[in-house]
């Protein structure tokens, strides 16, 4: 289907209106209905392994050994700098899961980030600790190093003094200690409606959370089996930036993090394999392999949770997906991973517009009750969560700042493309 563009350019200006509905009166009367997650109107499902996945122990393979994953002997000794923290811990000073998560996001060192963020989703699994609620950082403390920089002034492998494996690992790094915070933003930002939402949201993102502490753990330890350091090349902050456009609504945070982010992830990891077998590193590859592998589940989770939301929010997927990615300035584009996308429930015409061929359907199904308008409400209201507009198309932002957001948009898709 060609749209016109003056078509187009409606549908971006109202998208945001439409996901705004009016402000509920009461947040704490609303209880999150668990039915199943699929909407009998959309072509997406779960993936298969989502039970399994929320019913798994706490994978405590933080090492990666000889032949893989494997149980960490003994966890690395805090430093002095935080060793009160670390008493700190076991004294129990963050009361919930909230708290725990505000404490990860405050927390620059990137090992005890990755450590405090296992210890806190064991207390959930545990049942020691409550959802609470709190009001998560502006932004995530991060180390001096590496330094942030815009995409553009980051070395290419060719440039860089790190070698090409190397080059690669510190990238991800980077990527997984970002994640850590975009899953904890998630799990504190939106506390304050676990009513709403349910506790099974904020296990899930914790659950997120923790996986990706491993990922940086074993990309940490890889990268000093190479003799480097994170923070040995310079970094940009374009994954913290879209967690903050986001901010205000928590069904532009599912699409943008883990259905548009994390699904990045799996189209990049079988050629960053590849690549890695090529420069002759299969220690390297075989991480890259695992954690690609493990990125799975973060998209399911996430189509998961943007059906449900979308059920409650009485809006057809797809086209509520494809809106939020307009109004949001977010494009997407290949080469993708079509295997990995459909296993994580991800229907290829949401992501691929080369595949469209048909009309949608209008978007607007009947609210079944004034129960699940309001759950609508408490989803996606700009009182609550006050939306930020950097980069919307509904603003006025000054040319520079156009300028940056197409240039990070640019670098992004680049970045994926090359990889
Ligand atoms: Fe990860
Ligand atoms: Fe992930």
């Amino acid at each position: 289907m060609v749209m016109h563009a003056k078509s187009l350019m409606h549908l971006l200006t109202s998208c945001t209106s439409n996901l705004r509905p009016h402000r509920p009166t009461s947040y704490s009367s609303l209880s999150f209905s668990r039915h199943s997650h699929t909407n009998t109107k959309t072509n997406a499902s779960e993936w298969q392994g989502l039970p399994g996945w929320r019913r798994s122990r706490v994978n405590e393979n933080r090492r990666w050994g000889v032949k893989g994953p494997e149980e960490a002997a003994e966890l690395p000794l805090p430093t002095a700098h935080h060793k009160k923290n670390y008493e700190n811990e076991n004294e129990n000073t963050c009361s919930s899961l909230a708290e725990w998560g505000a404490l990860v996001l405050s927390t620059a060192d990137p090992s005890h980030k990755a450590r405090l963020s296992h210890y806190a989703y064991k207390q959930w699994c545990n049942g020691k600790i409550p959802i609470g609620a709190t009001k998560p950082p502006e932004k995530p403390a991060r180390p001096d190093k590496p330094e942030l920089v815009s995409p553009k002034e980051i070395p290419s492998p060719k440039n860089s003094f790190l070698p090409h494996n190397a080059h690669i690992l510190h990238n991800l790094a980077h990527i997984e200690l970002n994640a850590i915070d975009l899953a904890w933003d998630t799990v504190v930002r939106f506390s304050t409606v676990s009513e709403v939402l349910g506790s099974q949201f904020f296990s899930d993102f914790a659950h997120v959370a923790d996986d990706e502490s491993r990922h940086f753990s074993w990309c940490l330890q890889r990268l000093g089996e190479l003799g480097f350091r994170y923070g040995d090349m310079p970094a940009h902050n374009l994954l913290w930036r879209e967690c903050q456009r986001t901010s205000g609504s928590v069904i532009a945070r599912i699409a943008v993090i883990p259905m548009v982010q994390e699904a990045r992830g799996l189209d990049a990891g079988p050629r960053l394999v590849q690549k890695l077998v090529g420069l002759g590193d299969n220690r390297t590859s075989n991480i890259v392999k695992r954690i690609a592998e493990e990125e799975i589940a973060h998209v399911a989770v996430g189509v998961s949770w943007f059906l449900t939301v979308c059920r409650k929010m009485g809006r057809m997927p797809d086209k509520t997906f494809t809106e939020l990615l307009e109004e949001l300035d977010v494009e997407l584009k290949g080469p993708f991973n079509y295997a990995a996308r459909t296993e994580a429930g991800m229907p290829r015409d949401w992501y691929d517009t080369s595949n469209l061929g048909t009309e949608r359907c209008d978007n607007h199904l009947d609210m079944k009750n004034e129960k699940e308008r309001m759950i609508a409400q408490a989803c996606c209201d700009p009182h609550h969560f006050p939306i930020s507009h950097e980069g919307s198309k509904t603003t006025n932002p000054d040319l520079s700042e156009v300028y940056e957001r197409l240039a990070c948009i640019v670098a992004m898709e680049k970045e994926n493309s090359e990889l």
